[in-house]
């Protein structure tokens, strides 16, 4: 077996014991007394172990041949370091080439810094840069944290499907899944496509949300969750919209707004330490080189309760806070993202927990407060990036729901199922959708969402 540089450096191996490890070189530098100090990184932690080479190792002509991203498997004795960096390092009895690069110099990841457009077109490449090995590692450790937050709770993980009829949101941003031919589709009398000649049957989707499926499951397990890829064919060109993304979804029996609210920031605060003490090292480097306060902001607001806003006060601060915005606000606006960065930034300076939006821009399943105007919504607001949660309490009660969707024009019988679990032991609940490359994007700083998805998926590009 061999040794990762992570287990290594977590001092899982003592000085003076024989490891191999095996990589890729991240640089090389030879010195003059015959030495070649390769940096060996294998993806399992941010930092690269210096593997040294003597001239007496019988190939050493090759080592000092060695380029960035060659593959390599070294062995040796662990030793402490004298030199600048990590504390060890292994003396090289061998040092084998397992992998050259061809022509280093056209290499499309040397060693230089690249833009993250640049990178974005070597998708299947950038992963072996620092930046995007550093993402990948906080983006792996939050989702474990997610998971074990829920799982310390008692939540049970349901997996709710990605093939479906119900359009969540009736926003209307659906991919269409379908097996016709698309040059011979079937038409009705009335000249529709023949959706029922499909294979399901009927019209069907990619899920934009697991939400209405997760109810099902709530109102009989009372404490769930899914975390799974959603899909959305919003046209938005925007660096926080994706087709494709993760959403972390729970969902709460017996909870009101207020009870989702405080769970909501009890996730947030409890992945913020996983990652500041299992990825410290990843950490530090997000903050010399992407978000200077990276790290200092997670602690702050680790250690603050999170502001709670309504809509309607929002509305007001930002109506007098003398700022010209693209898009004017009143009292029934959705609130854009600059509204919401604002709010986040510059007003509060951490995320605040908005409630109680107007009824009228948000969805057929949220339920009427006493005011019949708004509805027990909240969002999370995050400085540098917006929304990062959508949620509320559903409306659990059977005769204001057939109201609510009478009122949206929307057809009973389509949601006949959703409203059997308001007709059969009917209870309070609450749940939210928490956007994971939006979390990711807020956690490392980086700019984009499509920086912190192995493959982004985005109007005009589903390549890879
Ligand atoms: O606010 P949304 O649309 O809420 C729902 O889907 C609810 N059904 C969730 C629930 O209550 N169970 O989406 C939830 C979150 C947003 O706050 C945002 O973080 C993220 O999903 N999101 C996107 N992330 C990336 N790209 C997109 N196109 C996104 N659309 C939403
Ligand atoms: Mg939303």
């Amino acid at each position: 077996a061999h040794a990762s540089v992570a287990d290594i450096f977590a001092g899982k191996y003592t000085v003076g014991e024989h490891v191999t490890v095996k990589g890729w070189v991240r640089t090389r530098r030879d010195s003059k007394a015959g030495l070649s100090f390769v940096a060996l990184h294998d993806g399992s932690c941010f930092d690269a172990i210096q593997v040294i080479a003597l001239n007496t190792l019988e190939n050493y002509a090759d080592i000092t041949r060695l380029t960035t991203s060659c593959s390599i498997i070294a062995k040796g004795k662990l030793q402490a370091s004298e030199g600048q960096g990590q504390a060890l390092e292994i003396d090289a009895d061998s040092l084998e080439i397992v992998g050259w690069v061809e022509s280093p110099d056209t290499y499309p990841m040397a060693p230089k810094r690249h833009s993250m457009e640049y990178l974005r077109e070597h998708a299947h490449l950038r992963p072996r840069t620092n930046v995007m090995g550093a993402v990948t590692r906080v983006r792996n450790c939050l989702s474990q944290a997610i998971h074990r937050f829920y799982h310390e709770r008692g939540y049970c993980w349901i997996s709710t499907p990605i093939l479906t009829a119900s359009d969540t949101e009736g926003a209307g941003e659906m991919f269409r899944v379908s097996t016709l031919d698309m040059l011979n589709v079937p038409t009705t009398e009335q000249g529709a496509v023949d959706y029922s000649q499909d294979f399901f049957g009927k019209e069907t989707f990619l899920t934009v949300s697991g939400q209405l499926n997760v109810e099902t499951y709530c109102t009989a397990m009372s404490k769930v969750y899914t975390f799974g890829p959603t899909f959305r064919a919003e046209n938005s060109n925007t660096s926080r919209h994706l087709a494709e993304f993760w959403m972390i979804e729970p969902e709460v029996a017996f909870a009101d707004l207020a009870d989702v609210a405080q769970l909501a920031e009890d996730m947030l605060k409890y992945v913020f330490k996983a990652v500041l003490t299992e990825r410290a090292d990843d950490m530090a480097f997000f903050a010399e080189r992407i978000k200077p306060d990276a790290v200092t902001r997670l602690e702050q607001v680790i250690s603050q309760d999170f502001v709670r806003m309504n809509y309607t006060d929002a509305i007001e601060i930002l109506q007098n806070c003398g700022k010209k915005f693209e898009f004017p606000v009143s009292w029934g606006v959705d609130l854009s993202s600059e509204h919401e960065r604002y709010l986040a930034e510059e007003h509060v300076g951490a995320p605040i927990i908005m409630q109680n939006y107007p009824k009228d821009i948000k969805a057929f399943y949220m339920r009427i407060n006493d005011d019949g105007k708004t509805v027990a919504a909240m969002d999370i607001l995050a400085p540098g990036i917006g929304e990062i949660i959508g949620g509320s309490q559903r409306e659990e009660r059977l005769d204001v729901f057939d109201q609510r969707l009478a009122e949206m024009g929307l057809n009973k019988e389509d949601y006949s199922w959703y409203r059997d679990l308001r007709r059969y032991g009917t209870v309070p609940h609450s749940g939210f959708g928490l956007g994971f490359e939006r979390l990711v994007a807020y956690v490392t700083g980086m700019q984009n969402v499509r920086d912190v998805i192995p493959f982004p998926r985005t109007p005009g590009n589903a390549s890879y």
